[in-house]
């Protein structure tokens, strides 16, 4: 039997038990979930074990990774698997049709935080190897580096990886953690953006004030906390921040018409959004806005009196959580920097301000011309019948460029997710297609691997 004759027959099994993974709710965000994300640590390392790897929990200040190899041979070429078991927050819960961890398959698509994002993605890879292993045909060394926090910014793996260089000599990184262009245009991921995220605090008097009395004549945090976010974007979508840009990467003319051959329908986007227009930088598409340049949006803002019916208040405080998402060669650190700055500088002296960094990641590009890369493209042709097309994504993944750093490795982003998959959204969700397609790519990306010249 072959790996894919071996896996089609179980994959009802290998479906049931990513379900069972689902039921989990591993929320690396909310300490309230801490022990369902050592569950979802232990689910992982069984199955792990199960399929036939050695693995390990490993402890760290935060959420625990699990890391397992199996060795067939020292003198194969070793294939180093990431992903996370950790999830986005379900919030808000009132918007999902059905519970967030109790998973249903509708139309053919499973529907449960991290279906997509990575619980299925991550758990492809368990049973392409499962699939390999009980058919005698794992023709590389693999190993694997599950974390649970990727979702919060992978602090605490960067010592993981730091320290662990030996353990994890691999000749690639395989990541099945981005998306596909769809299911009839197969991609492989050569860009991600970096983030920059921060909290901002404003703060105006001392206490909360009876609109009437003060209105008009203090100013209202609120009220300052929109204008200065305003004034951080110009009428043609560019960055107001001093600096920002100066090390933005420029891409060539063909580049850009290199970029644009591959198929993007903007009806179809807005549709699918239902919205009547887009938004963004002038002088891009909306593929490049995404891909190539940075942007900044608010991703919470609070402040006030929010609770049923009107109080009149002109409150004390107004806060925000803004996000920068960044393109090569701009270094997370350095935007925080000029953000907090600059952020700083434009605050009226009515009030003051309060700029708290949170968790950042460098941008990644990765080349199409590495052997690793030609391995990956020629196992989509056959599983797919089609030349993937690489596309650069506006997501994160931070850790990425650390692996590059740290064990100069390139990372192959292999995903099969679909944009509309709602991913971080509620009723998130993952294509039955999309999970067995996977399993069969990775099962022969490892077979083009080792057949490399070396
Ligand atoms: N899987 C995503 C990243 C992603 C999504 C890449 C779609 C490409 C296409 C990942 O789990 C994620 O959401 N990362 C966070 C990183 C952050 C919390 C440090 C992100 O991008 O917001
Ligand atoms: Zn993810």
């Amino acid at each position: 039997m072959d790996p894919i004759q071996h896996f089609e027959a179980n994959k009802e099994n290998y479906l049931n038990e990513l379900l069972d993974l689902l039921r989990i709710p591993s929320v690396s965000a909310d300490s309230k979930f801490k022990g369902d994300v050592r569950k979802a640590a232990e689910f992982v390392k069984v199955k792990l074990e199960a399929a036939g790897a050695t693995a390990e929990l490993v402890e760290t200040p935060g959420h625990p990774i699990i890391y397992a190899e199996k060795i067939v041979d020292p003198a194969l070429p070793t294939v180093l698997v990431y992903g996370h078991y950790d999830v986005q927050p379900a919030d808000p819960y009132e918007l999902w049709d059905s519970p967030p961890f109790e998973p249903v398959i509708k139309n053919e698509r499973i529907y449960a935080r991290g279906a997509c994002d990575d619980k299925g993605q991550m758990y492809m890879h368990i049973k392409a190897f499962e699939s390999l292993m009980q058919t005698d045909s794992l023709s590389c060394n693999a190993k694997f580096m599950i974390e649970g926090e990727e979702e919060v910014g992978s602090s605490h793996l960067e010592d993981f990886v730091k320290n662990n260089k030996e353990k994890l000599k691999a000749d690639v990184i395989l990541i099945s953690d981005t998306s596909i262009i769809s299911n009839d245009t197969p991609s492989i991921t050569v860009g991600l953006r970096g983030l920059s995220y921060l909290e901002v605090e404003v703060t105006g008097p001392n206490r909360d004030l009876h609109s009437g009395v003060y209105g008009g004549a203090v100013a209202n945090p609120i009220n300052v906390l929109c204008e200065m976010i305003n004034s951080l974007q110009d009428e043609n979508g560019k960055i107001t921040i001093p600096g920002f840009y100066d090390k933005v990467e420029e891409l060539s003319r063909d580049q850009r018409d290199e970029m644009a051959k591959a198929p993007f329908d903007l009806e179809e986007y807005k549709k699918d959004l239902k919205i009547d227009d887009v938004k963004g930088e002038a002088g891009f598409s909306t593929i490049e806005r995404t891909g190539i340049r940075p942007s900044l949006d608010v991703n919470g803002i609070w402040g006030g009196y929010i609770g049923e019916g009107a109080k009149t208040v002109l409150p004390s405080k107004a806060h925000a959580k803004i996000s920068m998402r960044l393109v090569p060669h701009q270094v997370s650190d350095e935007i925080t920097e000029l953000f907090d700055k600059h952020f700083k500088a434009i605050a009226p002296k009515s009030v003051k301000v309060k700029v708290t960094p949170h968790h950042g990641g460098e941008p990644a590009v990765i080349s199409t011309e590495s052997p690793a890369y030609q391995a990956a493209s020629k196992a989509f042709e056959k599983a797919w019948g089609k030349t993937p097309i690489p596309t650069r994504e506006g997501g994160s993944i931070p850790i990425v460029a650390l692996f590059q750093q740290e064990l100069e490795l390139d990372p192959i982003l292999m995903g099969f997710g679909l944009d509309s998959d709602a991913i971080h959204s509620p009723n998130e969700s993952y294509g039955l297609f999309n999970f067995y397609k996977g399993i069969e790519t990775i099962c022969h990306f490892y077979q083009f691997f080792s057949e490399l010249e070396r």
